[in-house]
Formats: C-alpha cells, structure tokens, sequence
C-alpha cells in the first residue's frame, strides 16, 4: 500500500477488514498464545522473533505469545509510529515499563546520563535511586545549561542525554538538536520524554533524537482508561529494546493496546481543541490577581531565550499549564478544594481537565530543595486542559481562585 499522510494512517493501519470476517474496527485478541500450523512453523517464528536469524524479504509472520507481540500490539505501534515519522514503535503497559526499559537497555555501572530538570517525579526518582545504587551516575541540568557546558558535563562515560521537553510540570524547554549534537559527539543516545506535547506538535525523531518515549496513558491514551508507554526509533534502535520488553514482560495487553489503537484516530482532534483551551485559559490565568505566574508555552515571550527553541522545535504550545497561586500551599489546597467542575486528580492528556498539586503528589519523591531549585513552588497548581466549553472551564477557575 502506498504510503499515506499520517493522519489517514492513524485510522487505517494495522487493521483490514477482509481479513477479519469484515469487521469494521480490529476485534481484541484476548489469547494468551497462539497456533502455530507446523512444527516447522513455530521454529521460524521462534528463530526470527529471537534474531537467531533475518526474516527474508515478504516473508509472513504470524504471532507465538502475547508477552511478545498480538495483532493488538502491533496495529496500535503502526499508527504511532506514523504520527512520530518513526521507522517503528513499540508498545508498553505504561509509560514507566517503557522509560525503565530504555535505560536498563542503554545503563550500565560506570555509564553517566545527563537528565534535564525538573522532571517526572518517577523518572527522577528512578535515576537517582534505584540507577544510582546500582553505579550509574546521574545529573540532573537545567534549561540555562548553554552547550558548552553540557559537553563539560558529559566527560568521556556519557551513554545517554535524557530530555523531557517540555518539562512536567513547569513546561521549561531544552534544546532538542542541541542535545542530539552533545549526545551523539560522545556516542550516546537522546532519548525524548514527548508526553506533553505529543507527535502532533513536536517529533524529537526529526530533530535527531534517538528514541522518542511517551505516557501514553495521556494524550495518546486520551480518555484517562488505560495507562501504557511507547518508545519510537528506527528499527535498529529498538531492536535491543524490543528483547528487553520480552524478557521482562513489558508489552502492552492486548486490551490496552487495542483502546490505543482505537484513541490514536482521535489525538489530533482532542490535541487541537486541548491546545486552545489551554491557550484561553492561559490567558485569562495571566491576568487573574491571585495567580502570581503561569507557565504556558503560549505565553514565552519574544525575549525569553526558551521561545526560540520552542518555536524551532515544536508546533504548538500544548495544553498542560502549571500556575502559582498567591498564598502557598495553603492557598492552593483552598484553590483545589473548591474547584466543582475540575477534578482534582493526578495524571494528564484526558478529554476532561484535571488539576493536581506537584509539591505533594507527582513530585512528593522529590527533596524540597531540588524542587525548589526546578521551580516547583509549594503554591503551584499542575492543569491538564480538557475538550470541555473553555467558558466553563474559565468560570470554575474564577470561583476557585476567589476562595484561595
Ligand atoms: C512526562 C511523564 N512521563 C512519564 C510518566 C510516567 O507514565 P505512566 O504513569 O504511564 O507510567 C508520566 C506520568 O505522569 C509523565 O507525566
């Protein structure tokens, strides 16, 4: 079939109904395992699976185990993998099996990454706990670290730069071909955490990052009923990776990957209309007395340094925003109290808006002074922009914002 936008391909690949009774949507192969027709059969899959050998050109495969791959699986890794201009994607059951995948495949003891900060609260503390222990060597670099200086940091044990951009959940940005130059002078990995502002408005592939991850839990996911993880890169990349999520039982279930694959049809539509609420809100956000700062990428001004690399390396703002609101933590437990339409949960990227409170919930993990440092104040408030009416949204903000 002729390569189309990816678009189409987000509602067409991985599934065709002449082969399934003429179902119009892919049904859910709920099997743990799968016939194989021959003896002879089983042993080529096994063989090519494993990479005890090449598969030869159009030879067919079928499926052995669902901790491997499913039907399910793969239909949902196609349609990624053409919203992130990728040669290939695979699937996880969360964003976490996906990130702690990565770097059990690139760490080693006596390997160093580089991490931008802030960061999500689990990543960070993977990295600095369990990645630490286990003699990697860990730092964390801010988004007014120039080039120079991350090559400093670097030094000569560097195996990968890991950069979440932009950032949960102070939405800071890091130059992405910046860190692709840094990494790949040392024979490292950049590695892309684009959960915030998804293949829809920024492709770290394209900007020569290695592996671009994501919770697709939220905004792929987008309806806040399944939580998974996507790593994309060419084939090559994910080979070594693709192992690992075999041996450690990382894969998606065939359930999940299934409403993945149903939700990716839908992420620009939800995305675009997310986006400009955001914006809205943003705006109205910036104005309001009680709110002493908001972070939104649609408010980078021209003279902020962030802005230039925002506008190089990525399409749209996005739709997460974080605020201050005057008065700390006591200020903004009052704000979250009182909000009536928003619900005050953590996670993200689902069609209905959610706001949660970093300083003790997704960065609890995180030492005080550190989150002080990445700004995350005790009176910041983490917004996740729904598809809801932005009049509504504006006038819970409003009330909410009168009691704190
Ligand atoms: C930016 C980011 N990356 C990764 C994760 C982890 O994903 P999951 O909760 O799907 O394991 C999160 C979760 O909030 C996140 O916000």
């Amino acid at each position: 079939m002729d390569q189309k936008g990816p678009d189409t391909e987000s509602v067409s690949l991985g599934h065709e109904p002449s082969e399934h009774l003429g179902s119009l949507k892919p049904p859910i192969y709920e099997t743990s395992t799968f016939v194989f027709d021959t003896a002879e059969q089983g042993k080529r899959f096994f063989e090519v699976t494993y990479g005890l050998d090449d598969a030869q050109p159009g030879e067919d495969f079928g499926y052995i185990y669902s901790r491997l791959d499913s039907p399910n699986t793969q239909a949902a890794e196609s349609r990624l993998a053409a919203l992130e201009s990728a040669e290939s994607a695979l699937v996880f059951n969360s964003g976490m099996a996906a990130i702690s995948t990565v770097f059990l495949t690139y760490l080693r003891p006596g390997s160093k990454v580089l991490y931008s900060a802030p960061i999500y609260g689990g990543t960070s503390k993977l990295l600095e706990g369990l990645f630490t222990e286990m003699g990697v060597t860990a730092a964390p670099f801010t988004s007014d670290t120039v080039e120079q200086s991350l090559r400093q940091m670097a030094g000569s044990d560097l195996a990968m730069i890991y950069l979440e951009t932009p950032a949960n959940p102070t939405n800071d940005v890091f130059d992405i071909e910046m860190a692709a130059r840094v990494a790949h002078d040392h024979e490292a990995v950049l590695a892309v955490d684009n959960t915030f502002l998804t293949p829809i408005w920024q492709r770290p592939l394209e900007l020569g990052a290695d592996l671009s991850i994501h919770s697709a839990t939220k905004y792929l996911g987008g309806h806040s009923d399944l939580t998974a993880g996507v790593v994309c890169g060419s084939e090559q990349e994910l080979a070594e990776l693709r192992h690992n999520r075999y041996r450690f039982g990382a894969t998606a279930q065939p359930q999940t990957a299934w409403l993945l694959a149903r939700s990716i049809e839908t992420v620009r539509l939800r995305v675009e209309r997310q986006t400009q609420n955001a914006t809205e809100l943003a705006a109205f956000l910036d104005s309001h007395p009680k709110v002493a700062a908001v972070n939104h990428l649609s408010l980078l001004g021209d003279s902020d340094p962030r802005q230039a690399i925002h506008a190089k390396q990525a399409s749209g703002p996005g739709a997460m925003i974080s605020f201050e609101v005057v008065g700390g933590e006591e200020g903004a437990f009052r704000f979250l109290n009182a909000m009536s339409l928003v619900h005050l949960a953590v996670s993200l990227g689902g069609t209905e808006s959610l706001a949660s409170h970093p300083w003790t919930m997704s960065h609890s993990t995180v030492s005080p002074d550190e989150k002080l440092s990445m700004g995350v104040k005790p009176g910041l408030i983490r917004f996740s922009v729904g598809i809801e009416d932005v009049a509504d949204l504006i006038a819970d903000l409003d009330q909410a914002l009168d009691v704190a």
